[in-house]
This record gives structure tokens, sequence and C-alpha cells, in this order.
């Protein structure tokens, strides 16, 4: 029996141990430390209850095992005290779990209007990233240390999943729709990106690379001219001239369609009476296709569906522009 519980204590040990060099991936996000807590908190109560469960039943087999031909079992008729302290407990441990698993969940799902907002675009097989000022890379993403960087994904054809451990983020990329991960850099360096679904032959080789670096090598980055990029802005201003103005303002004045000051993250009223936020994928199923979310007190097919005639680069132009429209 000894023999065992120093085998158990040596064993749980040296796996706080392993936990403290690396056998998670370098923490190089603010949420990177609190996912790791909870990860390892998991790990060792499972340890711990999985050491219990098994040292309890090789004592019972060494205690109570049959000594004689004819013994006989005893008679047992149940303990409410045993049974409320072993449904108790667990259910405390669960619901800390959950509450703390959502407290880190929702630190990755916040989207400030302010922060470094990158376009990312995963189709069969890599990842385009387009910057505020339209600079577009492969599988290579660029971020400032210290500063909150939101990533607005798509795909171009079937469900990938971008994720990078040393940030601790992984979010589906679905096609038909606007997802995002949200983090704060903390390390500079070079970190892996995977795609964690799979998504057809090559798509083990879906993978790229965060760069984390400097303020200032960041703004160079930026404004290095290896490709020619027009800031999303100007261009999504260049749709809404081409398309949009003709029913709908951007001052706050009536026209056939409503205004689209402030757009952008306003609640709508709409003609069945619901509301909505206004955020990417509204925008975005607004334009191609109108119909579906009238808001209040504009008719039904007014506008024309934009499904097919409006690429996915250009309405995320017309987004970033509908965020400048105050
Ligand atoms: Cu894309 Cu797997």
């Amino acid at each position: 029996m000894k023999f065992l519980f120093h085998f158990g204590i040596f064993y749980i040990v040296s796996r706080v141990a392993f936990a403290q060099s690396n056998y998670l991936p370098i923490q190089a996000s603010k949420v990177s430390k609190s996912v790791d807590s909870l990860y390892n908190f998991l790990t060792f109560t499972s340890l711990i209850v999985f050491a219990i469960l098994m040292g309890a039943i090789l004592f019972f087999i060494l205690k109570y095992h049959r000594k004689t031909e004819d013994q006989k079992t005893a008679y047992i008729t149940g303990s409410h005290a045993l049974e409320f302290i072993w449904t108790f407990v667990p259910l405390v441990i669960f619901l800390l779990v959950f509450y703390w698993g959502w407290i880190v969940y929702k630190g990755t799902r916040y989207f400030p209007e302010d922060a470094i907002t990158i376009q990312v675009t995963g189709f069969q097989w890599a990842w385009s990233m387009q910057y505020p000022n339209g600079k577009k890379t492969s599988n290579e993403l660029t971020v400032p240390i210290g500063e909150r960087v939101v990533l607005n994904m798509r795909s171009l054809d079937v469900l990938h999943s971008f994720f990078v451990p040393s940030f601790r983020i992984k979010q589906d990329v679905v096609p038909g729709y606007i997802s995002k991960l949200s983090f704060i850099p903390t390390k500079v360096g070079r970190y892996h990106i995977f795609c964690a679904e799979y998504c057809g032959t090559e798509h083990s080789s879906m993978t790229g690379w965060v760069n984390v670096v400097e303020p200032y090598e960041y703004e160079e980055f930026l404004n290095t001219d290896d490709t020619e990029g027009v800031p999303l802005v100007q261009l999504g201003e260049q749709v809404y001239k081409n398309l949009c103005i003709v029913c709908h303002s951007v001052d706050g004045s009536p026209n056939i369609g409503p205004s689209f000051q402030g757009i952008y993250g306003r609640t709508q009223t709409l003609d069945d009476g619901t509301t909505v936020t206004s955020d990417d994928n509204y925008i975005r199923n607004s334009i191609l296709d109108p119909n579906g979310q009238i808001v209040a007190g504009y008719p039904r097919d007014q506008m024309p569906m934009f499904q097919g005639l409006l690429s996915e680069d250009e309405i995320t132009q017309l987004i970033e522009y509908f965020k400048t429209l105050k």
C-alpha cells in the first residue's frame, strides 16, 4: 500500500514539474496564461480523481478479496452521506470549471472597434491576410506586440479553422459567415498558424506564421510597398459611390433606404418588430439578400440582391467604410 501511495505522489509531482517545462506551447498572448491555468486545473483534478479511484479499487481488492470458498458477501444497504458527498463535490467542481471557462472564453470574445482589424481569408489551401491600409500577405500575419488585434475571417470554399497554439486561440472559418478572433500578443517572436479543420487533400499544409513585432516594426512592415495597397476604407467608399449612394445617404438624411450614418454596431428595429445589432454578418447578409431582414418603415423588394455581384473583398471594404460613418 505504502508503495502505491508513494508512487501516486511521485507521479503527480512529476506531472506538475513537467507542466512547468514545455508540454504546452510558449505563451505568447494575453489569454494564454488563463487558458493554461484552467487546462492544468482540469488535468490535475483528473489525475487526483484517477489516483483516488484506482487507489480505492486496489485497496478494496486487497482488503475484501474472498478468503474462503464459502465466504458470503456482506449485505450493505447504502449510505446517504456518501451518495451526497460524491454527487455534490463533483457538481461543485463542474460548476466551478464551467464558470471559470466562461470567464476565460469571454476574454477571447472582445472586439472593440478601435482594435487593429485584419481581414483573414481561408481557402483551399492557404490563408490570405489583408491589413487596414490594403496591404496583403499570404500565410504570414504580422502584428504589433501589446495591441489588441481583431481578425475578421471568411472562407471562400469549405470549413477551415484558424488556430494559433501559442496564442491559445482557435476559431472555425465558415463559408457564408464572418467569424472573429481577438487577441493581444505579449511576446515578440514567430508562431505557427494551423488549419485545424480537415478541409481536403492539402489540409495538413495549410499552415502559416504569426510574426509578433515591435510597434515601429509593424509600421515599417505596413509601409513597405511590396504590394500596392489602397486603404480598405477608401476602397469601400468607392464601392459605396458606385452602387449604394442612390438609395442610401451617409449623413443621416432619409432616402429610399436607411442612411448609413452610424450603421455599424447600431440596433435596428426590423419590420417584424424584432431588433438586431447591425454587425458584420447583419450587414453582409443585408447586402447579399436584402429581403431577409428589412428595417422597419422601409418597403420590401426595393433593393436588388447583390448575391454574386459583390465579392467578399468588396463587402469587407464596405464594412470597413461603414465603421467610419459616425
Ligand atoms: Cu483548411 Cu484544413
